[in-house]
């Protein structure tokens, strides 16, 4: 309560009460976010080349929460077709031009639990950093589960909570951004697992993990 009316007030004085927490923060994003230390799109490179031989099918992969799309050019070197996705529209502004140019390369302004993707579509879903802005993890994982077809997979990068650097970090964000709703691999793993994918993860820098979970069998029918 104290902390809302206190992050209430610093968005005030930096004149940026927009809608979205990330409308207000999307110009020094990635300078900050490099500032941290948070992992680059270099070390994703490298994950996903050691997971290559599990990526499954990779025709579309879902990018939840692109922000200013950091990421899509590693994953434009592993899929067909990037689709970006965040509900602020002033990150993916910021996105410069040659992350989102191209025709592999869809920028969508919506809500990732509510926008109208037809089931089954993305053979993968990945998200950065996004979870712990959301706090609903069963409520990803259902979704992911909806989206992603057979043999799809799952690639989520997060902060581990355990570590003492993470708490801190997440103090920082929560007086200048928000609450943060941090799952540990484990966790989010054994829910996957309950879901019937197989998953494993690995640290990805000092504060985040990288978790890749795939579905075991069909749960969508025989074409
Ligand atoms: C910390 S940023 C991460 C951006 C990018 N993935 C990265 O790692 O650099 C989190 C992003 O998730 C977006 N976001 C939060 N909740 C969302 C939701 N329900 N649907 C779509 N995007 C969301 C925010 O707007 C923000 O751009």
């Amino acid at each position: 309560m104290i902390r809302r009316a206190a992050r209430r007030v610093i968005r005030t004085l930096r004149g940026k009460n927009l809608p979205h927490t990330f409308d207000c923060e999307a110009e020094g994003y990635d300078r900050n976010r490099a500032r941290f230390g948070l992992y680059t799109p270099e070390v994703l490179y490298r994950a996903l080349l050691s997971l290559e031989p599990t990526l499954g099918p990779r025709r579309r992969v879902l990018d939840a929460g692109a922000g200013t799309g950091l990421f899509i050019p590693t994953l434009r070197s592993f899929f067909d077709q990037v689709v970006a996705l965040d509900v602020a529209e002033n990150m993916l502004r910021r996105a410069p031009e040659v992350r989102l140019s191209g025709p592999d390369v869809v920028p969508v302004v919506g809500d990732f639990f509510r926008h109208p993707f037809k089931p089954g579509v993305f053979d993968c879903i990945f998200c950065s950093d996004f979870l712990h802005h959301t706090g609903r993890a069963d409520a990803f994982v259902d979704r992911a589960c909806e989206l992603l077809g057979d043999r799809g997979t799952i690639v989520v990068v997060e902060y581990e909570p355990g570590r003492v650097r993470t708490r801190i970090l997440k103090l920082i964000e929560e007086v200048f951004l928000e609450d943060l709703h941090l799952i540990s691999a484990a966790e989010l793993g054994s829910r996957l697992a309950a879901r019937g994918f197989s998953w494993r993860s690995r640290p990805v820098s000092r504060f985040e993990y990288l978790l890749w979970a795939q579905r075991n069998v069909s749960t969508r029918g025989e074409d």
